[in-house]
């Protein structure tokens, strides 16, 4: 029976987080952390999924009821993707097995929804010989997440098929490749999980009666993003330091930002990084700091002072991919 496997990377948010949701650009990069996900047709009649990172194990159900009823939190990805791409591009399964690895934490807040998203329609794609387009995986992946999360901006979709370093707008209206050769990141992790949807809200909450101010935060946002992008262009990492000093700032006033967040970016701003911030939703998860070359080693050991956890990533990976046919 056709089998496929097929990998995609994690990500990070550079620059724009929360502006994006609602218009505004912002740069992510895919990280050289990795989803993996075999799919194997069979005549079983029935769906199948191991999912050990998010604890699903010989989780099964009648291919008929693919996207109905109950469903454990860790297979609704991967299962409502399928139910999307079986009723968009109507074609019919009489058995499927799948099993995803992953190669990092799903607490990172690397993505890894929107990996094992990404996964599944491109393992589709291959065992149904549907040759979807990267932004026809796109569109049917980010339905996949609104439907699930109902809200986002869809970045870290974009970032898991496309790979590299992205300038980013809202639901895919634009997707441009920086063509970037390097980004030399740092990557301090707070420990602690944070929820994408919650900070949404919070920041909503926190400007109900102030959307003048709300708006114009986020006008400032772009402007940063849209410099961020000459600067990572250009190599000017010094310019891109000051640039997530000058958004971070920003996601203070936001309210998205925590003591332990802020605790590492200002010591591996003492231990002379050009510049950090948080990344992502905020609330935890990951800060990342762009330093110079000399400082790296003590830039690390300032954000492990500060309670965080290095992570030795790399960052402008390859997107979306085959691994084994
Ligand atoms: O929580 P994360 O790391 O997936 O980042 C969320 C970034 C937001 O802009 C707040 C949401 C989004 O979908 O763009």
């Amino acid at each position: 029976m056709k089998k496929v496997t097929v990998s995609s990377p994690g990500k990070l948010m550079l620059y724009g987080e929360h502006a994006v949701v609602y218009g505004h650009p912002c740069i992510v990069t895919a990280i050289d952390q990795r989803m993996f996900l075999s799919a194997e047709k069979n005549d079983s009649g029935v769906f199948e999924l191991n999912a050990p990172d998010v604890n699903v194990s010989n989780y099964s159900k009648p291919v008929s009821k693919i996207g109905n009823g109950e469903m454990p939190k860790g297979a609704q990805f991967v299962e409502i993707a399928l139910k999307n791409v079986i009723r968009d591009k109507k074609i019919s399964i009489n058995g499927l097995k799948i099993t995803t690895n992953s190669e990092f934490k799903s607490t990172f807040g690397f993505g890894s929804s929107s990996a094992a998203t990404v996964c599944t329609v491109k393992a589709l794609s291959e065992l149904y010989s549907l040759g979807l387009s990267k932004k026809e995986i796109f569109d049917l992946a980010f339905k996949t997440v609104l439907e699930i999360q109902g809200k986002g901006s869809g970045f870290d979709v974009a970032a898991a098929i496309y790979g590299g370093t992205l300038y980013f707008v809202t639901g895919g209206k634009k997707i441009e490749e920086l063509g970037l050769e390097s980004l030399p990141l740092i990557i301090g992790y707070s420990g602690i999980k944070a929820d994408t949807v919650t900070l949404i809200d919070k920041v909503s909450e926190k400007f109900k009666n102030n959307k003048k101010r709300l708006d114009e935060i986020y006008g400032e946002i772009e402007i940063i993003v849209e410099n961020a992008k000459r600067a990572l262009i250009s190599k000017n990492f010094k310019q891109a330091g000051k640039l997530m000093n000058d958004n971070q700032t920003l996601l203070k006033e936001l309210g998205v930002s925590i003591k332990k967040l802020d605790d590492m970016i200002e010591s591996s701003l003492k231990a002379g990084a050009y510049g950090e911030k948080l990344s992502g939703a905020g609330g935890g998860d990951c800060m990342i700091a762009l330093g110079p070359e000399n400082k790296v080693l003590q830039i690390k050991k300032a954000i492990e002072k500060a309670g965080g956890q290095i992570l030795e990533v790399m960052a402008n990976a390859q997107g979306v991919r085959i691994e084994k046919l």
